[in-house]
């Protein structure tokens, strides 16, 4: 057998990337992580033998050497609070800048780029204006470019939905953020994790984007339900008005370092955020199960 060709995945230490490096590990891939703590990143060693590189996907000049010897650039890194240094548009917009510059220098041809469903040109939400933006980038690279756009993932490992089922089952209420009638569609992590890997090797996927999503949409209402459910529980929900929701949000974002919600996620929590997962499932042979089925196995 050929030896596998060398991975290399920022993000690689976040709650999709430690998915997407045991999915690619599983395939044979080496891996190399592109962490900014070398020490609090050695697990990715120990459990799954990546190599790591020290570096700063916010600092061009904190990658060089980077991407040496690789074969595909799986570029992950994304938050969805701002701190200090990391703002939307250098974790997003300027990061994808720099590792797009590092991986031509370095004579890479393939980016897997990691973006999110909602993203587009006249996005409302400062991420998804920048998650835009980042995507221009990738488009405009002369790279071999795939991108994903999943809708909210979960599975192990995962914060939101495991905060919210801590929230239904402590709570004797269930808060939910405006009406809760806007339209999430949750894929399996597993599944973004497959669909990254497959890429890799499939080429009629360059230059396309790919929605990741689950077989369903339903509310955010319906979401509460279903994890109500799925611990055997009935509570009542509370609605709080996006007004009153929106000057909590500021007062969060001035006094706490991880605040609950933050005033641009109440901006995507308003909008639908579904998409097509065909065109996925058909490139990448995925099997989708329901959200119910997924989180009983999480
Ligand atoms: N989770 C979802 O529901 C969802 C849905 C759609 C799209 N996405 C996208 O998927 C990607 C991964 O999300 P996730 O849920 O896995 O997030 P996560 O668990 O918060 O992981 C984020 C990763 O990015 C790294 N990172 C953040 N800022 C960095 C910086 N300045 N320099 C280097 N590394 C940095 C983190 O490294 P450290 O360990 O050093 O902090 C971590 O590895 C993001 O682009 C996100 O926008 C996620």
């Amino acid at each position: 057998m050929s030896e596998m060709p060398l991975i290399a995945i920022t993000g690689a230490t976040g709650f999709v990337g430690r998915a997407i490096v045991k999915q690619a590990r599983a395939e044979g891939y080496p891996v190399r992580a592109i962490v900014r703590d070398p020490r609090e990143s050695r697990w990715l060693a120990d459990e799954f033998g990546c190599e790591l590189f020290h570096g700063n996907v916010l600092h061009a000049p904190a990658l060089a050497g980077a991407f040496a010897g690789v074969k595909c650039v799986i570029h992950l890194v994304g938050i969805i609070i701002e701190k200090k240094e990391n703002t939307f548009e250098r974790a997003h917009t300027e990061a994808t800048q720099n590792v797009i510059a590092e991986a031509k220098s370095a004579g890479v041809k393939r980016l897997i780029h990691m973006s999110a469903l909602g993203t587009r040109a006249d996005g409302r939400s400062r991420y998804h204006q920048t998650k835009w933006a980042a995507e221009e980038a990738v488009r405009k690279s002369g790279l071999a470019w795939t991108i994903f756009r999943p809708s909210l993932i979960y599975g192990p490992g995962n914060k939101s939905i495991s905060v919210l089922s801590k929230i239904v089952k402590y709570s004797p209420i269930v808060p939910v953020l405006g009406n809760g009638e806007s339209k999430i569609q949750p894929v399996g992590v597993d599944v973004v994790a497959q669909s990254f890997v497959t890429a890799i090797r499939h080429d009629e996927t360059v230059q396309h984007t790919y929605d990741l999503c689950g077989p369903a949409a339903f509310t955010w209402n319906e979401l509460y339900d279903k994890l109500l459910a799925a611990q055997g529980l009935r509570k009542p929900k509370i609605h709080l008005p996006l007004p009153i929701a929106r000057v909590q949000a500021k007062v969060f974002e001035a006094l706490l370092p991880n605040p609950p919600f933050t005033s641009d996620q109440l901006i995507m929590t308003g909008e639908d955020n579904t998409g097509n997962p065909e065109p996925a499932v058909a490139a990448f042979g995925l099997t989708l199960e329901s959200f119910e089925q997924g989180l009983a196995r999480s």
